[in-house]
Protein backbone atom coordinates (compact mmCIF):
# COMPACT_ATOMS: atom_id res chain seq x y z
CA UNK A 1 0.00 0.00 0.00
CA UNK A 2 1.41 3.48 -0.61
CA UNK A 3 0.72 5.44 3.00
CA UNK A 4 0.99 9.20 3.55
CA UNK A 5 2.97 9.80 6.72
CA UNK A 6 3.24 13.44 8.69
CA UNK A 7 5.95 13.93 10.88
CA UNK A 8 8.57 11.20 9.91
CA UNK A 9 11.23 13.12 10.87
CA UNK A 10 10.09 12.38 14.19
CA UNK A 11 11.25 9.92 17.02
CA UNK A 12 7.61 7.58 16.49
CA UNK A 13 7.79 8.88 12.76
CA UNK A 14 10.50 7.56 11.43
CA UNK A 15 10.09 4.27 12.76
CA UNK A 16 6.81 3.59 11.74
CA UNK A 17 8.19 4.44 7.85
CA UNK A 18 11.43 2.12 8.48
CA UNK A 19 8.55 -0.66 9.84
CA UNK A 20 6.02 0.11 7.01
CA UNK A 21 9.14 0.30 4.54
CA UNK A 22 10.17 -3.59 6.09
CA UNK A 23 7.01 -4.69 5.17
CA UNK A 24 6.71 -3.53 1.33
CA UNK A 25 4.72 -0.70 2.04
CA UNK A 26 5.62 2.54 -0.39
CA UNK A 27 5.59 6.00 2.11
CA UNK A 28 5.43 9.65 0.78
CA UNK A 29 6.10 12.03 4.12
CA UNK A 30 5.98 15.55 5.16
CA UNK A 31 8.07 16.91 7.61
CA UNK A 32 9.21 20.61 8.35
CA UNK A 33 12.31 19.67 10.77
CA UNK A 34 10.85 21.44 13.45
CA UNK A 35 13.72 22.69 15.71
CA UNK A 36 11.93 22.31 19.33
CA UNK A 37 14.79 19.42 19.84
CA UNK A 38 17.50 18.79 17.41
CA UNK A 39 16.86 19.74 13.84
CA UNK A 40 20.04 17.92 12.85
CA UNK A 41 19.01 14.64 14.58
CA UNK A 42 15.84 14.74 12.51
CA UNK A 43 17.51 14.75 9.08
CA UNK A 44 19.99 11.85 10.12
CA UNK A 45 16.83 10.07 10.33
CA UNK A 46 15.22 11.53 7.23
CA UNK A 47 18.37 10.83 5.51
CA UNK A 48 18.42 7.34 6.72
CA UNK A 49 15.02 6.67 5.18
CA UNK A 50 15.89 8.56 1.93
CA UNK A 51 18.45 5.69 1.36
CA UNK A 52 15.23 3.55 1.52
CA UNK A 53 13.29 2.02 -2.18
CA UNK A 54 9.89 3.49 -1.77
CA UNK A 55 10.44 6.58 0.16
CA UNK A 56 10.00 10.26 -0.75
CA UNK A 57 10.22 13.07 1.93
CA UNK A 58 8.68 16.73 1.13
CA UNK A 59 10.04 19.31 3.84
CA UNK A 60 6.51 21.42 4.53
CA UNK A 61 4.17 22.53 7.12
CA UNK A 62 0.89 20.93 7.43
CA UNK A 63 -0.23 24.09 8.78
CA UNK A 64 0.16 25.20 5.11
CA UNK A 65 -2.73 23.51 3.15
CA UNK A 66 -1.57 23.94 0.07
CA UNK A 67 1.65 21.36 0.64
CA UNK A 68 -1.05 19.28 2.77
CA UNK A 69 -2.98 19.15 -0.43
CA UNK A 70 0.65 18.60 -2.58
CA UNK A 71 0.90 15.27 -0.65
CA UNK A 72 -2.19 13.45 -2.59
CA UNK A 73 -0.78 12.87 -5.79
CA UNK A 74 -0.22 10.11 -6.36
CA UNK A 75 -3.10 9.10 -4.12
CA UNK A 76 -1.88 7.12 -0.52
CA UNK A 77 -4.76 4.04 0.46
CA UNK A 78 -3.99 5.55 4.34
CA UNK A 79 -2.71 8.92 6.22
CA UNK A 80 -0.93 8.03 9.03
CA UNK A 81 -0.57 11.66 10.96
CA UNK A 82 2.29 12.43 13.48
CA UNK A 83 2.87 15.54 13.03
CA UNK A 84 2.49 17.79 15.61
CA UNK A 85 3.90 19.96 18.74
CA UNK A 86 4.64 18.02 22.06
CA UNK A 87 5.53 19.04 25.98
CA UNK A 88 3.48 19.32 28.18
CA UNK A 89 5.00 22.96 29.97
CA UNK A 90 5.68 24.65 27.09
CA UNK A 91 2.19 24.23 25.98
CA UNK A 92 0.98 25.97 28.30
CA UNK A 93 3.72 28.90 27.97
CA UNK A 94 2.86 28.63 23.91
CA UNK A 95 -0.49 27.75 23.30
CA UNK A 96 -0.76 29.77 19.82
CA UNK A 97 1.90 27.29 18.24
CA UNK A 98 0.59 24.15 19.58
CA UNK A 99 -3.29 25.67 18.55
CA UNK A 100 -2.11 26.11 15.09
CA UNK A 101 -0.25 22.82 14.49
CA UNK A 102 -1.86 20.06 16.54
CA UNK A 103 -5.40 21.54 16.01
CA UNK A 104 -5.52 23.93 12.31
CA UNK A 105 -2.79 21.62 11.35
CA UNK A 106 -4.49 18.28 11.73
CA UNK A 107 -7.79 20.12 10.33
CA UNK A 108 -5.71 20.64 6.95
CA UNK A 109 -4.55 17.24 7.27
CA UNK A 110 -7.97 15.71 7.79
CA UNK A 111 -9.92 17.68 5.25
CA UNK A 112 -7.54 16.99 2.94
CA UNK A 113 -7.85 13.39 3.38
CA UNK A 114 -11.43 13.34 2.82
CA UNK A 115 -11.33 15.65 -0.39
CA UNK A 116 -9.54 12.84 -1.68
CA UNK A 117 -11.39 10.28 -1.41
CA UNK A 118 -8.84 8.27 1.16
CA UNK A 119 -10.45 5.94 3.29
CA UNK A 120 -8.83 5.59 6.80
CA UNK A 121 -6.85 7.55 8.92
CA UNK A 122 -4.68 6.98 11.62
CA UNK A 123 -3.22 9.71 14.12
CA UNK A 124 -1.29 9.98 17.25
CA UNK A 125 -3.68 11.13 20.41
CA UNK A 126 -2.15 11.29 23.70
CA UNK A 127 -2.82 9.97 27.07
CA UNK A 128 -2.72 13.10 28.19
CA UNK A 129 -6.29 13.76 27.27
CA UNK A 130 -7.34 11.58 30.15
CA UNK A 131 -5.64 13.92 32.71
CA UNK A 132 -8.10 15.02 35.77
CA UNK A 133 -10.09 11.93 34.45
CA UNK A 134 -11.35 9.99 37.73
CA UNK A 135 -11.11 6.50 38.41
CA UNK A 136 -7.97 4.23 36.90
CA UNK A 137 -6.83 2.37 34.89
CA UNK A 138 -7.89 5.24 31.89
CA UNK A 139 -10.56 3.57 29.56
CA UNK A 140 -11.12 4.90 26.35
CA UNK A 141 -14.48 4.57 27.37
CA UNK A 142 -14.11 7.38 29.60
CA UNK A 143 -15.06 10.73 28.62
CA UNK A 144 -11.75 12.47 28.33
CA UNK A 145 -13.45 16.06 29.38
CA UNK A 146 -10.32 17.23 31.46
CA UNK A 147 -7.30 17.68 30.21
CA UNK A 148 -4.70 19.37 32.47
CA UNK A 149 -2.00 20.46 29.75
CA UNK A 150 -3.10 22.46 26.60
CA UNK A 151 -1.27 19.79 24.81
CA UNK A 152 -3.60 17.14 25.82
CA UNK A 153 -6.58 19.73 24.98
CA UNK A 154 -5.30 19.93 21.79
CA UNK A 155 -5.03 16.42 21.32
CA UNK A 156 -8.74 15.57 22.50
CA UNK A 157 -9.74 18.27 20.00
CA UNK A 158 -8.32 16.39 17.21
CA UNK A 159 -10.47 13.19 18.39
CA UNK A 160 -13.21 15.66 18.55
CA UNK A 161 -12.59 16.79 14.84
CA UNK A 162 -11.82 13.01 13.87
CA UNK A 163 -15.68 11.76 14.64
CA UNK A 164 -17.19 14.80 12.62
CA UNK A 165 -15.51 13.81 9.61
CA UNK A 166 -16.16 9.97 10.45
CA UNK A 167 -19.60 10.77 10.89
CA UNK A 168 -20.11 12.87 8.24
CA UNK A 169 -17.75 11.52 5.50
CA UNK A 170 -17.61 8.12 7.10
CA UNK A 171 -14.18 8.42 6.88
CA UNK A 172 -12.12 5.07 9.22
CA UNK A 173 -10.65 7.22 12.09
CA UNK A 174 -8.03 6.13 14.51
CA UNK A 175 -6.88 7.86 17.70
CA UNK A 176 -3.97 6.45 19.15
CA UNK A 177 -3.56 7.36 22.70
CA UNK A 178 0.41 6.93 23.25
CA UNK A 179 1.45 6.91 26.50
CA UNK A 180 5.64 7.47 27.50
CA UNK A 181 7.05 6.56 24.25
CA UNK A 182 11.09 6.38 24.68
CA UNK A 183 13.55 4.45 23.12
CA UNK A 184 17.03 4.42 21.08
CA UNK A 185 16.93 7.40 18.43
CA UNK A 186 14.80 9.16 20.91
CA UNK A 187 13.50 12.97 21.62
CA UNK A 188 16.62 14.38 23.77
CA UNK A 189 14.14 16.88 25.47
CA UNK A 190 12.89 13.70 27.39
CA UNK A 191 13.04 13.96 31.22
CA UNK A 192 14.74 10.55 31.05
CA UNK A 193 17.83 11.90 29.07
CA UNK A 194 18.01 14.94 31.01
CA UNK A 195 18.17 12.86 34.14
CA UNK A 196 20.87 10.43 32.46
CA UNK A 197 22.68 13.49 31.34
CA UNK A 198 22.83 15.79 34.73
CA UNK A 199 23.15 12.10 36.30
CA UNK A 200 26.58 11.73 34.39
CA UNK A 201 27.97 15.50 34.63
CA UNK A 202 27.49 14.97 38.49
CA UNK A 203 24.59 17.28 38.72
CA UNK A 204 21.58 17.01 40.85
CA UNK A 205 18.37 15.96 38.69
CA UNK A 206 14.71 17.76 39.61
CA UNK A 207 12.11 15.03 40.18
CA UNK A 208 8.57 15.95 39.89
CA UNK A 209 6.24 14.87 42.00
CA UNK A 210 8.53 14.46 44.89
CA UNK A 211 9.04 10.89 43.25
CA UNK A 212 5.70 9.70 43.13
CA UNK A 213 4.15 10.00 39.44
CA UNK A 214 3.68 7.12 37.81
CA UNK A 215 4.24 6.24 33.89
CA UNK A 216 3.90 3.92 31.30
CA UNK A 217 6.87 3.71 29.70
CA UNK A 218 6.02 2.18 26.01
CA UNK A 219 9.24 1.28 24.05
CA UNK A 220 9.74 3.49 20.64
CA UNK A 221 9.55 0.58 17.86
CA UNK A 222 6.46 -1.04 19.95
CA UNK A 223 4.09 2.13 19.66
CA UNK A 224 5.70 2.25 16.02
CA UNK A 225 4.61 -1.19 15.59
CA UNK A 226 0.85 -0.48 17.14
CA UNK A 227 0.92 2.63 14.66
CA UNK A 228 1.80 -0.02 11.76
CA UNK A 229 -0.88 -2.33 13.05
CA UNK A 230 -3.77 0.24 12.70
CA UNK A 231 -2.60 1.32 9.39
CA UNK A 232 -3.38 -1.93 7.73
CA UNK A 233 -5.63 -2.44 9.68
CA UNK A 234 -8.71 -2.77 7.59
CA UNK A 235 -11.14 -4.13 9.78
CA UNK A 236 -15.07 -2.38 10.06
CA UNK A 237 -15.77 -0.53 13.21
CA UNK A 238 -18.17 1.40 14.81
CA UNK A 239 -18.08 4.54 17.24
CA UNK A 240 -15.74 3.53 20.62
CA UNK A 241 -18.97 4.41 23.32
CA UNK A 242 -16.91 7.20 24.88
CA UNK A 243 -18.93 9.35 28.05
CA UNK A 244 -21.85 6.76 27.18
CA UNK A 245 -21.54 6.84 23.27
CA UNK A 246 -23.58 8.98 20.94
CA UNK A 247 -27.27 9.00 19.94
CA UNK A 248 -28.20 5.17 18.53
CA UNK A 249 -28.53 6.70 14.86
CA UNK A 250 -24.85 7.98 14.66
CA UNK A 251 -23.09 5.35 16.66
CA UNK A 252 -21.96 3.30 13.27
CA UNK A 253 -19.71 6.24 12.57
CA UNK A 254 -16.06 4.53 12.38
CA UNK A 255 -14.44 6.59 15.00
CA UNK A 256 -12.55 4.62 17.27
CA UNK A 257 -9.73 5.33 20.21
CA UNK A 258 -7.34 3.33 21.77
CA UNK A 259 -5.08 3.62 24.72
CA UNK A 260 -1.59 2.56 23.82
CA UNK A 261 0.97 1.79 26.06
CA UNK A 262 2.28 -1.50 27.79
CA UNK A 263 -0.31 -1.90 30.59
CA UNK A 264 2.85 -2.15 33.53
CA UNK A 265 3.33 1.15 35.92
CA UNK A 266 6.44 2.21 37.02
CA UNK A 267 7.51 4.84 39.47
CA UNK A 268 9.21 7.52 38.50
CA UNK A 269 11.73 6.62 41.59
CA UNK A 270 12.20 3.18 39.73
CA UNK A 271 12.65 4.78 36.06
CA UNK A 272 15.82 6.85 37.76
CA UNK A 273 17.43 3.79 39.19
CA UNK A 274 17.46 2.04 35.68
CA UNK A 275 19.13 5.10 34.92
CA UNK A 276 21.78 5.91 37.25
CA UNK A 277 22.10 2.08 36.56
CA UNK A 278 23.19 2.51 33.09
CA UNK A 279 24.64 5.56 33.80
CA UNK A 280 26.96 3.94 36.20
CA UNK A 281 26.77 6.59 39.00
CA UNK A 282 24.18 7.69 41.49
CA UNK A 283 21.87 10.61 41.27
CA UNK A 284 21.72 13.33 43.68
CA UNK A 285 18.11 13.92 43.47
CA UNK A 286 15.72 17.28 44.47
CA UNK A 287 12.53 16.82 45.08
CA UNK A 288 9.84 19.10 43.72
CA UNK A 289 5.98 19.76 43.20
CA UNK A 290 4.89 18.55 40.29
CA UNK A 291 3.86 21.08 37.45
CA UNK A 292 -0.17 21.46 37.09
CA UNK A 293 0.30 19.95 33.67
CA UNK A 294 1.34 16.78 34.70
CA UNK A 295 -0.69 14.01 35.35
CA UNK A 296 0.58 11.72 38.98
CA UNK A 297 -0.77 8.44 38.00
CA UNK A 298 -0.84 7.55 34.34
CA UNK A 299 -2.15 4.09 34.33
CA UNK A 300 -4.21 2.68 30.78
CA UNK A 301 -6.58 -0.07 30.13
CA UNK A 302 -4.90 -1.75 27.55
CA UNK A 303 -6.91 -4.15 26.78
CA UNK A 304 -8.90 -2.49 23.37
CA UNK A 305 -5.37 -2.45 22.37
CA UNK A 306 -4.51 -6.19 22.60
CA UNK A 307 -7.83 -7.63 21.31
CA UNK A 308 -8.67 -5.33 17.93
CA UNK A 309 -4.91 -4.75 16.82
CA UNK A 310 -3.50 -7.80 18.39
CA UNK A 311 -0.41 -5.02 19.93
CA UNK A 312 1.55 -7.25 22.40
CA UNK A 313 4.60 -4.89 23.77
CA UNK A 314 7.81 -6.96 23.32
CA UNK A 315 10.12 -4.80 25.55
CA UNK A 316 9.72 -3.54 28.88
CA UNK A 317 11.78 -0.72 31.05
CA UNK A 318 14.54 -3.07 32.40
CA UNK A 319 15.87 -3.76 29.16
CA UNK A 320 14.51 -0.65 27.43
CA UNK A 321 15.97 2.06 29.60
CA UNK A 322 19.66 0.92 29.86
CA UNK A 323 19.46 0.80 25.87
CA UNK A 324 18.21 4.35 25.01
CA UNK A 325 20.41 5.58 28.08
CA UNK A 326 23.62 4.29 26.04
CA UNK A 327 21.75 5.78 22.91
CA UNK A 328 21.42 8.76 24.33
CA UNK A 329 24.90 9.41 26.02
CA UNK A 330 26.38 8.23 22.63
CA UNK A 331 24.21 10.65 20.63
CA UNK A 332 25.52 13.40 23.37
CA UNK A 333 29.03 12.47 22.72
CA UNK A 334 29.09 12.73 19.07
CA UNK A 335 26.86 15.99 19.19
CA UNK A 336 29.10 17.38 21.55
CA UNK A 337 32.47 16.02 20.08
N1 LIG B 1 6.79 10.53 22.34
C1 LIG B 1 5.78 10.43 23.22
O1 LIG B 1 5.96 10.10 24.39
C2 LIG B 1 4.36 10.73 22.76
C3 LIG B 1 3.33 10.52 23.69
C4 LIG B 1 2.02 10.80 23.31
C5 LIG B 1 1.75 11.25 22.02
N2 LIG B 1 2.78 11.46 21.14
C6 LIG B 1 2.44 11.98 19.81
O2 LIG B 1 3.02 11.14 18.82
C7 LIG B 1 3.40 11.92 17.69
C8 LIG B 1 4.86 11.69 17.38
O3 LIG B 1 5.62 12.08 18.53
P1 LIG B 1 7.21 12.00 18.58
O4 LIG B 1 7.58 11.62 19.95
O5 LIG B 1 7.71 11.22 17.43
O6 LIG B 1 7.56 13.53 18.41
P2 LIG B 1 8.62 14.24 17.45
O7 LIG B 1 8.66 15.66 17.87
O8 LIG B 1 9.90 13.47 17.45
O9 LIG B 1 7.96 14.08 16.02
C9 LIG B 1 7.04 15.00 15.49
C10 LIG B 1 7.52 15.40 14.11
O10 LIG B 1 6.56 16.30 13.55
C11 LIG B 1 7.24 17.35 12.92
N3 LIG B 1 6.38 18.53 12.94
C12 LIG B 1 6.03 19.29 14.02
N4 LIG B 1 5.24 20.31 13.63
C13 LIG B 1 5.08 20.18 12.28
C14 LIG B 1 4.39 20.94 11.30
N5 LIG B 1 3.71 22.04 11.62
N6 LIG B 1 4.45 20.52 10.00
C15 LIG B 1 5.15 19.40 9.65
N7 LIG B 1 5.84 18.67 10.54
C16 LIG B 1 5.81 19.05 11.84
C17 LIG B 1 8.51 17.56 13.73
O11 LIG B 1 9.55 18.19 12.98
C18 LIG B 1 8.86 16.13 14.14
O12 LIG B 1 9.78 15.56 13.23
C19 LIG B 1 3.05 13.36 18.03
O13 LIG B 1 1.78 13.64 17.50
C20 LIG B 1 3.01 13.35 19.54
O14 LIG B 1 2.18 14.37 20.04
C21 LIG B 1 4.07 11.21 21.49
Amino acid sequence: MRMLVTGAAGFIGAKVAAELLDRGHEVVAIDNFDTTYSAELKRQRAERLRARDGFRLVTGDIRDETAVRSMFDPLPEVVVHLAAQGGLRKSMDEPAVFISANVSGFGNVIKATVDAGVGSLVYASSGAVYGGTPGLPFEEHDAAAFPLSLYGATKRCDELLAFTYAHGAGLRCTGLRFSTVYGTDGRPDMAMYTFARLISQGQPIRVHGHGQMVRDFLWGDDAAHAVVLAAEDRSGFGTTPAAGGPRQEVSSAPWRVLNVATGRQVGLMEMVRLVETAVGRRAELEMVDALAAEVRENRMDVSALGTTLGFVPSVQVEEGIPQAVRWYLSYLGAATS
